[in-house]
């Protein structure tokens, strides 16, 4: 266990920075987590990619556990128009009460994410100069991804914190019961070239372990839909050299050498999608 992740308490939020945390579900039976954040900042609230309706009741309870009141939610974002990230729109439209919620996504994805029930006001990203700014002056930054997975899918970077909220970018499949919200490559790992174990479960000869690689190639592989759009989503990344890149799957990469193997890792591989196929 990596030091991060010692004591972590994954049935209550965990803060990322100040006045960001992590509000996302354990589930132990399944090899893909999904992980909402929260961003609390003054009277305000923002919650970045909400989860499903099955994982609503934990997202929620944690939301509160974090101090907040619902109805300090003023502005919901969806990076793309998934059930896994959109399916409790309905839910928290009710229990957060407001008549003037923004739910902020890209013209893309709204006529899509509109079949969730939305009353809320939708808002594109372009619409507001690709930036929310909160009223304590707090800017988040949008940066359009496209295809990385859905045609308008985006990334959002806080730029008090340097956290980048990455959607399915850099997400990961773990083992079963083996997942960790704080990701520490092992230090063979970020300069090992060799090809990654097939599965998940499977060890690695050289550190007697998992390997990290297999679970991020095996969701990239099969989420995004070419070698073209993951690397061109990638070189976005790499301009906005974030310090921490938390994903709505798998773990949190919060090392500056991590992230940049990661991204040579994730760059290297040519058989994402389609062009893995044909
Ligand atoms: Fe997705
Ligand atoms: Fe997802």
């Amino acid at each position: 266990m990596t030091v991060l992740n010692q004591n972590l308490d994954y049935d209550k939020p965990v803060k990322l920075a100040e006045g960001v945390y992590w509000v996302g579900f354990n589930d132990t039976q399944s090899r893909l987590h999904s992980n909402p954040y929260l961003i609390h900042d003054g009277d305000e609230a923002v919650l970045i990619d909400g989860g499903s309706r099955p994982d609503f009741s934990t997202v929620m309870r944690k939301v509160l556990q974090t101090g907040i009141r619902p109805g300090q939610i003023s502005h919901l974002i969806y990076q793309h128009y998934d059930p896994d990230l959109c399916g409790s729109i309905p839910n928290l439209e009710q229990i957060i009460g407001r008549s003037d919620l923004k739910l902020i996504s890209k013209q893309e994805n709204n006529p899509f994410i509109r079949h969730y029930s939305v009353r809320s006001e939708m808002v594109c990203i372009d619409r507001i100069g690709r930036q929310l700014t909160l009223q304590s002056g707090r800017v988040l930054r949008f940066f359009s991804t496209p295809y990385a997975h859905s045609a308008g899918s985006f990334i959002t970077y806080d730029e008090s914190s340097g956290i980048l909220f990455s959607s399915d970018l850099f997400g990961g499949i773990s083992e079963v019961s083996n997942w960790e919200l704080f990701l520490e490559l092992h230090q063979k790992c970020g300069p090992c070239t060799q090809p990654q174990p097939q599965e998940p479960d499977d060890l690695c000869d050289d550190i007697q372990a998992p390997c990290t690689w297999t679970g991020l190639h095996l969701f990239h592989q099969q989420i995004m839909p070419c070698n073209k759009a993951l690397h061109h989503a990638l070189s976005i990344v790499q301009a906005i050299r974030p310090t921490m890149i938390a994903p709505q799957h798998g773990s949190i990469f919060y090392r500056r050498e991590d992230i940049d193997y990661t991204i040579q890792r994730l760059m290297a591989m040519n058989d994402i999608g389609i062009d893995g196929l044909v």
